[in-house]
C-alpha cells in the first residue's frame, strides 16, 4: 500500500491530511483509497495551466482559413455522387451513431441527464432523447438496417440516464443496439490547488469534458465492439440540438471522396460575433477557434464574395473514420480550465455553499481531436435544418428557439 500522508505532503494536500485524520475509521478509508486512485502528477500539471490567459494560449499560433464546400451550392451530379457513396456505407452496417450526453447542462439548469430535457414542441412534447432515438429510427427504415447507437454517460448521470431509457421502454428503438459507456473525470481544484470534498465525503471530481470521448471510447471497450460489428464510419453528435442531423449521406460521402478521415457538418455563423467556435487551420492543422479566442478584425474578416473567412461554426457534428479515433484515442488531448462553483466541506467537516466561482474544472475539449490530421471535410449545411442547440434557459440557443427551429422544421 502506498502512504497516502506521504503522497499527499509531497503534493501539497497538508489540509486533506488533516481533514482525514478527523475522520472515522469507514470515511477515512474510503477518502484513502480515492486519493490513492488520483494521477498527482496530472493534477499538479493542470493546476498550473489553470491561469494561462487566453492570448498567450494562442500567442505564437498561425490562424487560417480552412476551405469547407455548401452541401447547396455544389453540382447535381457532385451531390448524387456524394449521397450514393454515403449511402451505401450506412446501408452495408458500417455505420454507428455516439450521441455524448456526459455534460453537467449547467446553463440549462434542469435537473437530470439533460436529454431528459421535455421540449414541447409539436404536436407532442419530447425529451432530446426521444428525439434523437426517433430521427434515428426514420434512419433506420430508409436504409434498411438497424444503426447501433452508444451513449457516453458521466458517472454522474449513467444511472438516471439507463433508467430514464429503460422507464421509456428506450422509445421503441431496439434495446439490444444501444450502448452506454462512462466518460472520464478530474478532480476539481481550489483557487489554491487543493483536492475538495463533497457533502458524501468524496473527493469532488467532474467530468472531463467531451473530448473525454475517444480515449473512453476505447477504455470502454466500445472501439472493439465497434471493430467486431464491422463498424468503419463513426458519427458523434451532442445530445442537445433537437435538429441534429446524424446520418447526412453527404458528409459521409464527402469525407469519403476528399480522402479524409474525419468531417464535420458547419452552420455559416449567425453574425461575426455569434458566441460559437468557429473552424480554421492552427499551425496547418484542422482546428476549433473558440469565440474567445479570435480577434475581433478576423471576425469581421471577409473574402471577396463577401463570405466571413472565419464563419464556419463548429455544431458537434462530426464524423471519424474508426482508425481516426484510435488514432485520436492514443494522444493526450490538452486540457482547458474553467472558473466554476462548486460547494464543497471544509476543513471542520462544515459544508461552504458558493455563490461566487471559486474553483477550477478542466476539460477536455472534442474538436482538440481534429489537430492529429493534416485535413477534414467541412460540409456547410443550414441552420434551419441542422442546428436547434438548447444551451441556455432563456433567450438566444434556449428551449424556446429551438422548439421554433423543430416545429419549422417538421413543419408542425
Ligand atoms: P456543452 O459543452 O455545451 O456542455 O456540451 P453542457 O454540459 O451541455 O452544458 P453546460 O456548459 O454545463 O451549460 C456539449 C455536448 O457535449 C456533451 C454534452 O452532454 C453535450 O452533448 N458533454 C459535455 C459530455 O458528454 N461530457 C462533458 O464532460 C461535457
Amino acid at each position: 500500500m502506498k502512504d497516502y500522508r506521504k503522497i499527499l505532503e509531497e503534493n501539497n494536500q497538508g489540509s486533506l491530511l488533516r481533514f482525514i485524520d478527523k475522520l472515522d475509521e469507514s470515511k477515512k478509508e474510503n477518502l484513502i483509497k480515492q486519493v490513492e486512485e488520483i494521477d498527482f502528477e496530472q493534477v499538479n500539471k493542470l493546476y498550473e495551466t489553470s491561469n494561462i490567459e487566453i492570448d498567450k494560449a494562442i500567442k505564437g499560433v498561425i490562424i487560417e482559413h480552412v476551405p469547407f464546400v455548401d452541401k447547396y451550392k455544389m453540382e447535381e451530379s457532385k451531390y448524387n455522387h456524394l449521397e450514393e457513396l454515403g449511402s451505401n456505407v450506412i446501408k452495408e452496417g458500417k455505420y454507428a451513431v455516439v450521441t455524448m450526453a456526459g455534460g453537467q447542462g449547467t446553463r440549462l439548469g434542469h435537473k437530470g441527464p439533460k436529454g431528459s430535457f421535455l421540449l414541447n414542441v409539436k404536436p407532442k412534447e419530447k425529451y432530446l432523447f426521444q428525439i434523437i432515438a426517433e430521427n434515428l429510427e426514420k434512419e433506420n427504415e430508409k436504409h434498411e438496417i438497424v444503426l447501433p447507437w452508444y451513449i457516453m454517460t458521466s458517472t454522474e448521470n449513467n444511472k438516471k440516464t439507463v433508467e430514464f431509457f429503460e422507464e421509456h421502454n428506450f422509445f421503441g428503438y431496439p434495446k439490444e443496439n444501444v450502448y452506454f459507456f462512462n466518460q472520464g473525470n478530474l478532480p476539481l481544484l481550489s483557487e489554491e490547488g487543493k483536492l475538495l470534498i463533497d457533502e458524501n465525503y468524496n473527493i469532488k471530481l467532474a467530468s472531463d469534458g467531451n473530448g473525454s470521448i475517444y480515449k473512453s471510447m476505447k477504455k470502454e471497450g466500445i472501439l472493439d465492439d465497434m471493430k467486431k460489428r464491422g463498424i468503419e464510419w463513426i458519427f458523434i453528435g451532442a445530445v442537445d440540438n433537437a435538429l441534429l442531423n446524424m446520418c447526412d449521406p453527404i458528409l459521409l460521402g464527402l469525407t469519403i471522396d476528399e480522402g479524409n478521415e474525419i468531417g464535420s457538418k458547419s452552420v455559416v455563423k449567425a453574425n461575426p460575433h455569434e458566441r460559437v467556435g468557429v473552424f480554421c487551420k492552427k499551425d496547418s492543422r484542422p482546428a476549433v477557434i473558440e469565440y474567445t479566442e479570435l480577434p475581433e478584425s478576423m471576425a469581421e474578416e471577409t473574402d471577396e464574395d463577401g463570405e466571413l473567412l472565419f464563419g464556419e461554426s463548429h455544431i458537434m457534428c462530426n464524423l471519424y473514420s474508426l482508425k481516426a479515433i484510435e488514432k485520436i484515442a492514443g494522444q493526450n488531448l490538452p486540457y482547458h480550465s474553467a472558473y466554476k462553483k462548486a460547494s464543497y466541506i471544509d476543513e471542520n467537516g462544515n459544508l461552504v455553499e458558493a455563490t461566487e466561482p471559486n474553483s477550477y474544472k478542466y476539460e477536455a475539449f472534442i474538436f482538440d481531436g481534429f489537430n492529429y490530421f493534416d485535413n477534414i471535410s467541412i460540409l456547410r449545411g443550414r441552420r434551419e435544418e441542422d442546428f436547434a442547440p438548447i444551451k441556455n434557459k432563456e433567450g438566444v440557443d434556449s428551449p424556446e428557439t429551438a422548439i421554433k427551429l423543430y416545429n419549422d422544421y417538421w413543419k408542425l
